[in-house]
Protein backbone atom coordinates (compact mmCIF):
# COMPACT_ATOMS: atom_id res chain seq x y z
CA UNK A 1 0.00 0.00 0.00
CA UNK A 2 1.22 3.36 -0.67
CA UNK A 3 2.00 5.87 2.17
CA UNK A 4 -0.83 8.42 2.36
CA UNK A 5 -0.30 12.26 1.53
CA UNK A 6 -1.65 15.58 2.99
CA UNK A 7 -0.96 18.23 0.24
CA UNK A 8 -1.07 21.75 1.43
CA UNK A 9 -1.11 24.21 -1.67
CA UNK A 10 -1.19 27.64 -1.92
CA UNK A 11 0.24 30.99 -2.65
CA UNK A 12 3.99 32.45 -0.63
CA UNK A 13 3.23 33.20 2.93
CA UNK A 14 -0.33 31.61 3.34
CA UNK A 15 1.66 29.65 6.42
CA UNK A 16 1.84 26.39 4.49
CA UNK A 17 5.59 26.29 5.70
CA UNK A 18 5.00 25.92 9.43
CA UNK A 19 1.60 24.22 9.40
CA UNK A 20 3.25 21.83 7.07
CA UNK A 21 6.04 21.09 9.52
CA UNK A 22 3.55 20.91 12.69
CA UNK A 23 1.38 18.86 11.24
CA UNK A 24 4.40 16.13 10.31
CA UNK A 25 5.88 16.90 13.85
CA UNK A 26 2.29 15.98 15.40
CA UNK A 27 1.50 12.96 12.75
CA UNK A 28 5.32 11.68 13.16
CA UNK A 29 4.99 12.07 9.03
CA UNK A 30 7.87 13.08 6.77
CA UNK A 31 8.06 16.59 4.94
CA UNK A 32 8.20 17.71 1.79
CA UNK A 33 8.98 21.28 0.99
CA UNK A 34 9.08 21.76 -2.61
CA UNK A 35 9.46 25.10 -2.63
CA UNK A 36 12.94 24.48 -1.43
CA UNK A 37 13.67 22.29 -4.18
CA UNK A 38 12.72 25.35 -6.55
CA UNK A 39 14.69 28.06 -4.39
CA UNK A 40 18.05 25.38 -4.38
CA UNK A 41 17.80 25.13 -7.88
CA UNK A 42 17.47 29.12 -8.36
CA UNK A 43 20.42 29.15 -5.87
CA UNK A 44 22.64 26.76 -8.07
CA UNK A 45 22.12 28.67 -10.92
CA UNK A 46 22.58 32.22 -9.63
CA UNK A 47 26.10 30.70 -7.89
CA UNK A 48 27.15 29.76 -11.01
CA UNK A 49 26.14 32.44 -13.20
CA UNK A 50 23.52 30.57 -14.90
CA UNK A 51 21.43 32.61 -17.22
CA UNK A 52 17.48 31.87 -15.21
CA UNK A 53 15.93 31.23 -19.12
CA UNK A 54 18.17 28.74 -20.45
CA UNK A 55 15.57 25.94 -19.99
CA UNK A 56 17.74 23.09 -20.56
CA UNK A 57 20.74 24.06 -18.73
CA UNK A 58 18.22 24.64 -16.02
CA UNK A 59 16.53 21.66 -15.94
CA UNK A 60 19.91 19.57 -16.18
CA UNK A 61 21.08 21.61 -13.22
CA UNK A 62 18.00 20.36 -11.33
CA UNK A 63 18.56 17.13 -11.85
CA UNK A 64 21.73 16.89 -10.78
CA UNK A 65 21.07 18.93 -7.54
CA UNK A 66 23.51 17.61 -4.70
CA UNK A 67 21.13 18.25 -2.03
CA UNK A 68 20.19 16.93 1.32
CA UNK A 69 17.21 17.98 4.33
CA UNK A 70 18.38 17.16 7.31
CA UNK A 71 16.57 17.27 10.63
CA UNK A 72 16.87 20.89 12.61
CA UNK A 73 16.31 22.64 15.75
CA UNK A 74 14.11 25.10 13.60
CA UNK A 75 12.63 22.86 10.72
CA UNK A 76 14.77 21.40 8.02
CA UNK A 77 18.45 22.51 7.66
CA UNK A 78 18.90 22.51 3.55
CA UNK A 79 22.36 20.96 2.09
CA UNK A 80 23.25 21.87 -1.07
CA UNK A 81 27.31 20.15 -2.45
CA UNK A 82 27.95 20.03 1.20
CA UNK A 83 26.78 23.20 2.15
CA UNK A 84 24.75 24.20 4.33
CA UNK A 85 22.06 27.18 2.34
CA UNK A 86 19.12 26.87 4.86
CA UNK A 87 19.12 30.62 5.45
CA UNK A 88 20.53 31.76 2.00
CA UNK A 89 17.21 29.52 -0.02
CA UNK A 90 15.01 32.18 1.95
CA UNK A 91 16.22 35.74 0.63
CA UNK A 92 14.13 37.32 -1.87
CA UNK A 93 16.08 37.29 -3.92
CA UNK A 94 16.05 33.59 -4.47
CA UNK A 95 12.68 33.59 -3.75
CA UNK A 96 11.95 35.59 -7.11
CA UNK A 97 14.45 33.58 -9.08
CA UNK A 98 12.92 30.34 -7.82
CA UNK A 99 9.40 31.57 -9.58
CA UNK A 100 11.04 32.17 -12.85
CA UNK A 101 12.86 28.73 -12.79
CA UNK A 102 9.43 27.18 -11.41
CA UNK A 103 8.26 28.20 -14.66
CA UNK A 104 10.18 26.55 -17.08
CA UNK A 105 8.68 23.14 -17.83
CA UNK A 106 11.99 20.93 -18.15
CA UNK A 107 13.03 21.85 -14.63
CA UNK A 108 9.44 20.89 -13.08
CA UNK A 109 9.95 17.53 -15.19
CA UNK A 110 13.30 17.57 -13.79
CA UNK A 111 11.65 17.73 -9.91
CA UNK A 112 9.32 15.56 -9.78
CA UNK A 113 10.31 12.31 -8.91
CA UNK A 114 12.80 13.75 -6.25
CA UNK A 115 9.03 15.03 -5.13
CA UNK A 116 7.67 11.44 -5.51
CA UNK A 117 10.38 9.83 -3.56
CA UNK A 118 9.50 11.58 -0.35
CA UNK A 119 6.37 9.73 -0.23
CA UNK A 120 7.74 7.11 2.47
CA UNK A 121 5.57 5.33 5.29
CA UNK A 122 3.84 6.32 7.79
CA UNK A 123 2.68 9.38 5.73
CA UNK A 124 3.60 12.55 4.37
CA UNK A 125 2.91 15.98 4.16
CA UNK A 126 3.76 17.93 0.95
CA UNK A 127 4.10 21.81 0.93
CA UNK A 128 4.16 23.87 -2.40
CA UNK A 129 1.73 25.23 -5.78
CA UNK A 130 1.12 21.95 -7.42
CA UNK A 131 1.02 19.15 -4.99
CA UNK A 132 -2.59 18.39 -5.10
CA UNK A 133 -2.92 19.07 -8.94
CA UNK A 134 0.39 17.14 -10.28
CA UNK A 135 2.74 15.79 -8.08
CA UNK A 136 0.36 13.56 -5.66
CA UNK A 137 -2.88 13.45 -7.88
CA UNK A 138 -3.87 10.47 -5.69
CA UNK A 139 -3.46 11.87 -2.08
CA UNK A 140 -6.28 11.14 0.55
CA UNK A 141 -6.43 14.79 1.25
CA UNK A 142 -5.89 17.80 -0.40
CA UNK A 143 -5.82 21.48 1.10
CA UNK A 144 -5.62 24.87 -0.63
CA UNK A 145 -4.35 27.48 1.78
CA UNK A 146 -5.17 31.19 1.21
CA UNK A 147 -4.64 34.78 2.63
CA UNK A 148 -4.98 38.42 1.98
CA UNK A 149 -1.86 39.09 0.26
CA UNK A 150 -1.28 42.42 2.84
CA UNK A 151 -1.61 39.87 5.85
CA UNK A 152 0.97 37.61 3.95
CA UNK A 153 3.32 40.23 2.87
CA UNK A 154 3.11 40.92 6.71
CA UNK A 155 3.43 37.39 8.20
CA UNK A 156 6.75 37.60 5.28
CA UNK A 157 7.99 40.91 7.16
CA UNK A 158 7.74 39.19 10.83
CA UNK A 159 9.23 36.20 9.47
CA UNK A 160 12.37 38.09 7.60
CA UNK A 161 12.66 40.10 10.63
CA UNK A 162 12.97 37.15 13.35
CA UNK A 163 15.23 35.77 11.23
CA UNK A 164 17.37 39.00 11.42
CA UNK A 165 17.24 39.59 7.86
CA UNK A 166 16.28 43.26 6.27
CA UNK A 167 13.22 43.51 5.13
CA UNK A 168 11.05 46.16 3.20
CA UNK A 169 6.82 46.03 3.62
CA UNK A 170 6.07 47.93 0.68
CA UNK A 171 8.56 46.28 -1.47
CA UNK A 172 7.34 42.41 0.07
CA UNK A 173 3.83 42.95 -1.38
CA UNK A 174 4.97 44.57 -4.52
CA UNK A 175 6.91 40.92 -4.76
CA UNK A 176 4.29 38.85 -3.47
CA UNK A 177 2.13 40.34 -5.79
CA UNK A 178 4.27 39.65 -8.89
CA UNK A 179 4.97 36.13 -8.03
CA UNK A 180 1.60 35.07 -7.27
CA UNK A 181 0.92 36.47 -10.84
CA UNK A 182 3.53 34.18 -12.04
CA UNK A 183 2.63 31.17 -10.30
CA UNK A 184 -1.50 31.39 -11.53
CA UNK A 185 -0.70 32.71 -14.92
CA UNK A 186 1.97 30.04 -16.15
CA UNK A 187 1.22 27.68 -18.35
CA UNK A 188 2.52 24.47 -16.61
CA UNK A 189 1.36 23.21 -12.97
CA UNK A 190 -0.19 27.16 -12.42
CA UNK A 191 -1.25 27.45 -8.68
CA UNK A 192 -5.15 26.99 -8.79
CA UNK A 193 -6.85 24.38 -5.82
CA UNK A 194 -7.42 20.86 -7.37
CA UNK A 195 -11.01 20.17 -7.99
CA UNK A 196 -10.85 18.16 -5.31
CA UNK A 197 -9.10 20.60 -2.78
CA UNK A 198 -10.50 22.02 0.52
CA UNK A 199 -9.41 25.55 0.45
CA UNK A 200 -9.17 27.28 3.59
CA UNK A 201 -8.87 30.99 3.98
CA UNK A 202 -5.99 31.88 7.08
CA UNK A 203 -6.61 35.37 7.17
CA UNK A 204 -8.06 35.87 10.71
CA UNK A 205 -6.97 32.21 11.66
CA UNK A 206 -4.20 31.42 13.93
CA UNK A 207 -1.96 28.97 13.05
CA UNK A 208 -2.65 25.82 15.85
CA UNK A 209 -6.10 26.68 14.86
CA UNK A 210 -5.59 25.70 11.25
CA UNK A 211 -3.27 23.39 12.29
CA UNK A 212 -6.26 21.56 14.38
CA UNK A 213 -8.45 21.82 11.61
CA UNK A 214 -6.48 20.27 9.13
CA UNK A 215 -5.60 16.82 11.99
CA UNK A 216 -9.35 16.66 12.47
CA UNK A 217 -10.04 16.62 8.42
CA UNK A 218 -7.30 14.06 8.02
CA UNK A 219 -8.77 12.31 11.10
CA UNK A 220 -12.43 12.48 9.30
CA UNK A 221 -10.83 11.02 5.51
CA UNK A 222 -9.14 8.00 7.28
O1 LIG B 1 6.97 28.14 -1.36
P1 LIG B 1 8.17 28.94 -1.72
O2 LIG B 1 7.98 30.42 -1.61
O3 LIG B 1 9.39 28.48 -1.01
O4 LIG B 1 8.44 28.62 -3.27
C1 LIG B 1 9.34 29.37 -4.04
C2 LIG B 1 8.84 29.43 -5.48
O5 LIG B 1 8.88 28.12 -6.06
C3 LIG B 1 7.38 29.89 -5.62
O6 LIG B 1 7.26 31.28 -5.83
C4 LIG B 1 6.88 29.13 -6.83
O7 LIG B 1 7.10 29.87 -7.99
C5 LIG B 1 7.77 27.91 -6.90
N1 LIG B 1 7.09 26.67 -6.52
C6 LIG B 1 6.41 25.99 -7.50
N2 LIG B 1 5.85 24.78 -7.22
C7 LIG B 1 5.93 24.25 -5.99
C8 LIG B 1 6.58 24.97 -4.95
C9 LIG B 1 7.16 26.19 -5.25
O8 LIG B 1 6.31 26.45 -8.62
N3 LIG B 1 5.38 23.07 -5.76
Amino acid sequence: MTAPVLTIDGPGGAGKGTISRLIAERLGWHLLDSGALYRITALAALRCEQALDDEAALAALAAGLDVSFLPGDSGVRVILDGDEVSGEIRTETVGDAASRVAALPRVREALLQRQRDFRQAPGLVADGRDMGTVVFLDAPLKVFLTASAEERAQRRYRQLREAGLSANLTSLLKEIQARDARDTQRSVAPLKPADDAITLDTTRLTIPEVVDRLIELLAQRG
